[in-house]
């Protein structure tokens, strides 16, 4: 299996051919897929007619996947999401209910699991069912929103510790800490994370931001938090950001290291069905 990578924008973003994820992929698969997703960021892999177990067995050789701990969105595999406008029988989510909240949530610039310890490395979102006019998926460039910054700035900026917390992220939406379970609250700790990362296969440097980004380590709360809006408000200009508009079967992965992205809102009444996995960092960051 020979893959090819098809820029879709000139850094940012790209198109594999060459890509049957049905038949499984082997070493060098993985490893050329490790180094466009480093140079990427997202890439997007078209017409994939995959069940779980090719999903599964897809994501599985990029390291540990997650298990999936959210009852709200749970599938009914150990590792896969179901990001769905309906429930099991094909009625629309109320958007008041916990599921309904958890796509609210979506639609806020975030990174997927940075607001656990080690967090989510790679993602990988695949298109089950879609609507005639799907709504699109954005993706923002944080290591050209980096590289953008004066120097000066850089220097300010690096070295920063950010928290990060779902409580956070939730509270955006008008969720309280009264809304999740003793448990919820109890697993779901703030945890710290580098404002700055750093690509050990690129040597390039990369803002680190989400929705559950709150504050700075070590400034006032008020002043951490106006720098993180601040830096999130950067990051997420259009020159920045890659707009994706879905087709039916595919599948997109990006690398949660060093890009944000937001779903886009959708009021239609045909159902959506996307099937989320992720993998974890190996070690805390
Ligand atoms: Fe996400």
């Amino acid at each position: 299996m020979t893959l090819q990578f098809h820029p879709l924008r000139e850094t940012f973003g790209a198109r594999v051919t060459g890509a049957d994820l049905k038949s499984g992929i082997g070493a060098a698969e993985v490893e050329a897929i490790e180094q466009a997703i480093a140079t990427y960021g997202v890439l997007v892999f078209g017409q994939q007619p995959i069940g779980d177990d090719e999903q599964q067995a897809f994501i599985q050789q990029f390291g540990p996947p997650v298990v999936t701990r959210l009852k709200e969105i749970a599938s009914g595999h150990p590792h896969f999401y179901d990001i769905s406008t309906v429930d099991d029988e094909g009625n629309p989510i109320p958007e008041s209910s916990a599921r309904g909240m958890y796509l609210l949530a979506n639609l806020l610039w975030h990174t997927d699991g940075s607001q656990n310890q080690p967090p989510i490395r790679l993602t990988a979102l695949h298109a089950r069912v879609l609507p005639d006019n799907p709504p699109n998926t954005e993706y923002a460039d944080m290591r050209a929103a980096w590289d953008a910054l004066p120097a000066s700035r850089q220097r300010e900026l690096e070295g920063l510790q950010v928290q990060h917390s779902i409580l956070w992220s939730r509270e955006q939406i008008g969720m309280k800490a009264s809304d999740f379970s003793e448990e919820t609250l109890r697993e779901r700790q703030p945890v710290v994370h580098p404002l700055v990362r750093l690509n050990a296969r690129t040597g390039r440097k990369s803002l680190y931001l989400a929705s559950h980004a709150s504050h700075i380590i070590g400034r006032p709360l008020d002043e951490g938090r106006a720098l993180v809006q601040e830096l999130m408000a950067h990051a997420t200009q259009p020159r920045f950001v890659y707009s994706h508009a879905w087709q039916r079967g595919e599948l997109v992965m990006w690398d949660d290291s060093w890009t944000m992205h937001r779903a886009t809102p959708y009021k239609g009444s045909q159902p959506r069905q996307m099937r989320w996995c992720g993998v974890r960092e190996l070690e805390a960051v």
